[in-house]
């Protein structure tokens, strides 16, 4: 009985705090900047690619941090890009937080592919070092989910930035790991 009532209030108190954040993990766009992406085109379900990027900025391991620098890349595209939104699809940081940015709609990020992909940028610059193990289980967590929920289909293809275009994007080492992921494919010229 005992028992019983600490699960029952546990989950109380789980389901309160959860309540902001969105399927899968994701930290709603709303909830991390206080505004709803203005970008609309849905993205043809189920997606069959998944690109993998670095922002190029600094790093963040708390949420405050990584919540900033995603404000300011999200500010930056706007004001002198002239995005009409951030492009990127979702932002994942150093916390081990997933990110809304485009989201499942069209989003801006791979010249050719924004219109059946979505990019997954890891927070921070990735040319000489890995991300962190709390931010690359979220990333696998996140696709696992994506394709549970059918927004992924499960043989999805998975590819790094400069696969597809001329940019060191998602940065030596991170391409180099994701080379050991199950879902990478090596031969592009099929996209
Ligand atoms: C994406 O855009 C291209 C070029 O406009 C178009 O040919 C293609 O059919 C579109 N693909 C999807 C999945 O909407
Ligand atoms: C890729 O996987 C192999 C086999 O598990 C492992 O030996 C190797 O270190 C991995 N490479 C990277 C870059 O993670």
């Amino acid at each position: 009985m005992y028992v019983l009532n600490l699960v029952f209030i546990f989950v109380i108190i789980n389901s309160l705090r959860a309540a902001p954040v969105s399927e899968c993990d994701v930290v709603p766009i709303t909830q991390w900047s206080g505004s709803a992406s203005k970008r609309n085109a849905e993205l043809n379900k189920p997606v069959h690619l998944v690109i993998v990027q670095h922002t190029v900025t600094q790093d963040c391991y708390t949420d405050t941090d990584c919540e900033r620098i995603a404000n300011g890349i999200r500010a930056y595209q706007m004001k002198y890009l002239e995005y009409d939104d951030i492009g990127q699809s979702f932002l994942i940081g150093g916390n081990g937080k997933v990110y809304e940015g485009a989201g499942w709609r069209v989003g801006a990020h791979t010249k050719g592919y924004n219109n059946k992909s979505i990019s997954i940028s890891f927070i921070g610059d990735f040319r000489d070092k890995v991300p962190t193990p709390h931010a690359l289980q979220s990333a696998q967590d996140f696709l696992n989910c994506a394709v549970y929920k059918n927004h992924l289909n499960m043989n999805y293809h998975l590819v790094g930035h400069q696969q597809l275009s001329a940019t060191l994007s998602p940065g030596a080492s991170l391409q180099n790991l994701i080379e050991n992921w199950s879902h990478w494919l090596n031969d592009v010229s099929q996209l």
